[in-house]
């Protein structure tokens, strides 16, 4: 290459699943039939009003045009509701909600609007590995805060009590956690808030998980009282409503953090399809019972992922929330990676190995749940000779 890269590209690399599903692509196109329990994609669909609300309105002419930058407003609208029926929270549609094209691009948004090169951000070991990329992209210090398994993957708050934080910007949180599945804790919340009051650090909460295999209520940030003031959060219609390909989240929050990362997202993309909004509005209301009915699903393959875990040898807690197993590998494996590689050409299963999400993941696995059980059980009679 003869014009180099910008030097922001020095530490980010192609996204693991990127080059992982090319690999299993390039696997299936030489005849193998690779199962694949790596990615958090579900398989079963949207519900029916939203799809017909999809077609119908793409058959309307003027639905092809281009859209409000903000989304339009019965989006924003449904959004404020379901977040008022689901969490408790009261938010104004017209200033406290900015839909996103999945939450994915809002940690794009958020680092660009508040991070200056040379910042500190806090991001949990284990996490999503965008926050880490994304920090590295915007020039900023990635500061790991550790989780503690005991406690359910709960930050460690005396650990970071007497850290010295005084560069951090901004922190990065997850619950349901990804990839461990610990569960949100209302006074973890407070405590993490009053310590962002207190440091004067951004809060963004990543909540995608919260309507997928719940152990107790969906909780919001947002819920606790003050939270606008130095929090925000994503949420995404991906996992909740079985639309991952249709890029639908938002992010909410304050007015004054909001309009920031406005001034970013309306210089970079130019409004979401029409039929696509008017669908998502139609999710929104998708009835408690369909939720049920999908969270039953998914109960059901995860006692055979269990048996699938246990057949490799691995240990894990059944206490996990969200769309994964996280599970702990035998003590004997001294590389997961190796392991992992492993299982996919002799046995042709892809799991994703722990380390991806951090260090402390390198002695686990995570497997996903988005597989029918036609396909859970062929994976376990290929592990019979495991
Ligand atoms: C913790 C976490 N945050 C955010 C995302 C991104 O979700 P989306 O962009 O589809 O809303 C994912 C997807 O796997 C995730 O696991």
């Amino acid at each position: 290459m003869i014009i180099p890269a910008a030097d922001r590209l020095q530490h980010v690399s192609e996204y693991y699943f990127s080059k992982k599903l090319q690999e299993i692509q390039r696997m299936r196109e030489a005849g193998c039939d690779v199962i694949n329990m790596g990615i958090g994609s579900p398989d079963m669909a949207p519900s029916e009003e939203t799809i017909e609300a999809l077609c119908h309105s793409a058959r309307q002419a003027e639905h092809h045009g281009y859209q409000p930058y903000k989304g339009i407003p019965a989006l924003r609208k449904a959004i404020a509701q379901w977040y008022h029926q689901v969490y408790g929270v009261s938010l104004d549609p017209e200033k406290e909600v900015l839909p996103l094209m999945g939450s994915k691009e809002g940690i794009t948004h958020i680092s660009l609007a508040f991070l200056n090169s040379g910042d500190e951000v806090l991001l949990p070991e284990l996490g999503y590995p965008a926050y880490r990329a994304v920090t590295q992209m915007v020039q900023a210090s990635p500061r790991m805060y550790p989780l503690v398994e005991q406690q359910d993957w709960q930050p460690d708050l005396e650990a970071m009590r007497r850290e010295d934080y005084s560069k951090v910007k901004l922190m990065w949180l997850n619950y349901p956690h990804m990839p461990t599945g610990g569960p949100p804790r209302r006074e973890v919340f407070e405590q993490l808030l009053a310590f962002a009051h207190e440091k004067k650090i951004l809060l963004c909460h990543d909540n995608p998980y919260s309507l997928v295999l719940p152990t107790g209520d969906p909780l919001s940030l947002l819920s606790i009282p003050h939270a606008k003031e130095v929090a925000i959060e994503l949420n995404s219609l991906s996992k909740s409503h079985n639309m991952a390909g249709w890029r639908v989240g938002w992010v909410a929050g304050a007015a004054s953090y909001l309009n920031e990362i406005f001034k970013i997202k309306s210089n970079v993309d130019s409004g979401m399809f029409k039929p696509i909004q008017e669908a998502a509005v139609q999710a929104l209301q998708n009835p408690p019972v369909w939720h049920q009915q999908r969270n039953e699903v998914y109960r059901e393959r995860r006692e055979m992922v269990y048996q699938i875990l246990d057949k490799l040898g691995c240990s894990y807690s059944t206490q996990q929330q969200g769309l994964f197993v996280w599970a702990r590998l035998p003590s004997q494996v001294s590389s997961v990676e190796d392991w992992v590689d492993n299982l996919l050409q002799q046995y042709h299963v892809f799991v994703t190995p722990g380390f991806i999400f951090g260090e402390k993941g390198k002695n686990f696995i995570r497997l996903s749940l988005c597989n029918t059980k036609h396909i859970l059980e062929k994976t376990l009679d290929r592990l019979n000779k495991f």
